[in-house]
């Protein structure tokens, strides 16, 4: 891997990957806006467009897909648009363009309705009284999605769609149910957090790993170390040695 595309590379996550992936490879971006937090060279254009995604895509040899509406209560036209058409174009760019591998940034809310349910609904709102964390049924990649919005829904998408190219067209697919992260790197700001959190440190190790490591078909969770993490990391530990550092509960005020 030499020449990476990042879309949505203006964005929060877009931004930290360019500064840690940028003395190791050829970046380039491509956004609707300028970047603030980085210098790596970015086109401006619409994934939404198919041309300019395969106008920036042109001799890279695989894509980090991060570009989308994020708000989880997006309409359904932002997100038919943004995440649903523009992640049809990131992969049939891909295609066309002879790229090897699709870095997707899918979402915990993909399976988000099991915070609906015990001990994990309990976990999110802080009750954790009577649960030992040690013992939590962790949520891996076998359960069924279950998405919480149409922006989860788009998320699930983005997964079946990149194993369609997989099965097909022999693109590998990286697919990272993400948890939380934030621009202030904190994550004491919600008593969900101290589950999903991921932090600017963990991401950038994820990300990295997906791309060194020789992979086919994927989809792995994004959470740093958290003692009341409840999503699966072992997979990821096993595949590409995803080794979190961080842990949301060194941040309990
Ligand atoms: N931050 C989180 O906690 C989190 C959690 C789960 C998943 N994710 C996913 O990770 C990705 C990046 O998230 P982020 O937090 O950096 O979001 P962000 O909003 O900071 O960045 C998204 C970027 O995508 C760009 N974009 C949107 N629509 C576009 C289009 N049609 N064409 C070109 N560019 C477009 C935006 O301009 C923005 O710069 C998203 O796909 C998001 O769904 C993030």
């Amino acid at each position: 891997m030499n020449k990476i595309l990042i879309t949505g590379g203006s964005g929060l996550i877009g931004s930290l990957l360019n500064n840690h992936l940028k003395e190791k490879y050829n970046l380039i971006n491509l956004d609707i806006k300028k970047p603030t937090n980085h210098s790596q060279d970015t086109i401006i254009g619409n994934m939404n467009v198919l041309e300019d995604v395969k106008i920036a895509s042109k001799s890279a040899d695989a894509i980090i897909h991060l570009g989308a509406v994020i708000n989880v209560d997006s309409d359904w036209e932002l997100v038919l648009k943004n995440n649903i058409e523009s992640t049809r174009n990131v992969y049939e760019a891909a295609k066309i363009n002879g790229v090897k591998k699709v870095i997707f940034a899918s979402s915990n809310h993909a399976v988000g309705l099991f915070e609906n349910d015990s001990p994990y609904k309990e976990i999110v709102e802080g009750k954790y009284e009577g649960l030992d964390p040690k013992n939590i049924k962790k949520i891996d990649k076998n359960v069924p999605i279950r998405p919480d919005s149409y922006y989860g829904v788009s998320k699930s998408y983005g997964e079946a769609i990149g194993r369609y190219y997989y099965e097909t067209f022999n693109i590998k697919s990286v697919n990272l149910r993400i948890g939380t992260v934030l621009n202030s790197d904190d994550p004491s700001t919600s008593i969900r957090h101290f589950a999903t959190w991921l932090s600017h440190r963990d991401i950038s190790q994820l990300v990295e790993k997906s791309i060194i490591h020789n992979v086919e078909f994927e989809i792995f969770y994004g959470v740093s170390n958290n003692k009341w993490r409840f999503w699966d990391i072992e997979d990821s530990q096993k595949k590409i040695s995803y080794m979190p550092v961080d842990n949301a509960e060194e941040y309990r005020k």
